[in-house]
């Protein structure tokens, strides 16, 4: 794959070693949600290193009064894209749990690949913040490029988005795309199959996430 100003692919001890488990099949249900939240919640720390809005404040010590700079109250939204989404909302709530969270349903068409609306609710002043979009799996690059698609009609400036697995179809689509929006994506698999999965990838993380099929 190229390589993408916009795009950050961690190559972390800690989170390879999530990962090993997390693909594996054996995982259960329960220790896979569990990963997928720490794993998100490590990215985060990262993705969250620039572009974050800051405000200064006094803060009085046993010893004496300091400026400290503080994330603005209410300027991170949170954006799943469902399902899949929803099983990284926490990784990031337990850092920032007043962000709003904003809700865009996206459903792949298993023969064409392209993703299809059925839900989309998002906080009223989403404009003005950062907003952060979030899927485990950046497959055909489809559904991430549809969901940031809509956040810009929605007037949305301030866009970074995570996944969990890429496979390069999907980054260098996103990417190319959407050269404003920083793409963190924990680590970088070989390629999709016939089916768009992406190969060795972890299988359908909605499913995996919430025990169906
Ligand atoms: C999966 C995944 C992404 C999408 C990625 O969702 O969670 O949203 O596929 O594929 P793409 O990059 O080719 O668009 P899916 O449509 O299976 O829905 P689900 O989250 O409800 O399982
Ligand atoms: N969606 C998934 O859940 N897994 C993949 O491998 C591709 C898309």
């Amino acid at each position: 794959m190229k390589n993408y100003d916009n795009v950050t692919i961690f190559s972390h001890p800690l989170i390879n070693h999530k990962i090993a488990i997390l693909r594996d099949e054996k995982t259960s249900m329960k220790e896979f949600r569990e990963l997928v939240e720490e794993i998100t919640t490590l990215m985060t720390f990262e993705c969250l290193k620039e572009g974050v809005p800051t405000t200064e404040k006094e803060v009085k010590t046993p010893l004496e009064t300091c400026t400290q700079y503080v994330v603005k109250d209410d300027s991170i939204v949170i954006v799943p894209i469902l399902r899949a989404g929803l099983g990284m909302v926490n990784g990031i709530h337990v850092l920032f749990p007043s962000a709003k969270v904003g809700h865009i349903g996206l459903c792949r068409n298993e023969e064409t690949l392209e993703p299809m609306e059925y839900y989309c609710k998002l906080p009223k002043d989403i404009e003005e913040k950062l907003v952060l979009v979030i899927d485990p799996m950046l497959a055909t690059g489809g559904s991430a490029c549809d969901a940031i698609d809509k956040l810009k009609q929605h007037g949305c400036k301030n866009i970074k988005f995570m996944a969990v697995i890429g496979a390069p179809e999907g980054v260098s689509r996103v990417a190319e795309a959407h050269p404003d929006v920083h793409i963190f994506v924990s680590t970088l698999d070989r390629c999709l199959n016939e089916h768009g999965y992406i190969l060795p990838g972890l299988g359908d993380a909605g499913d995996r996430l919430f025990g169906t099929k």
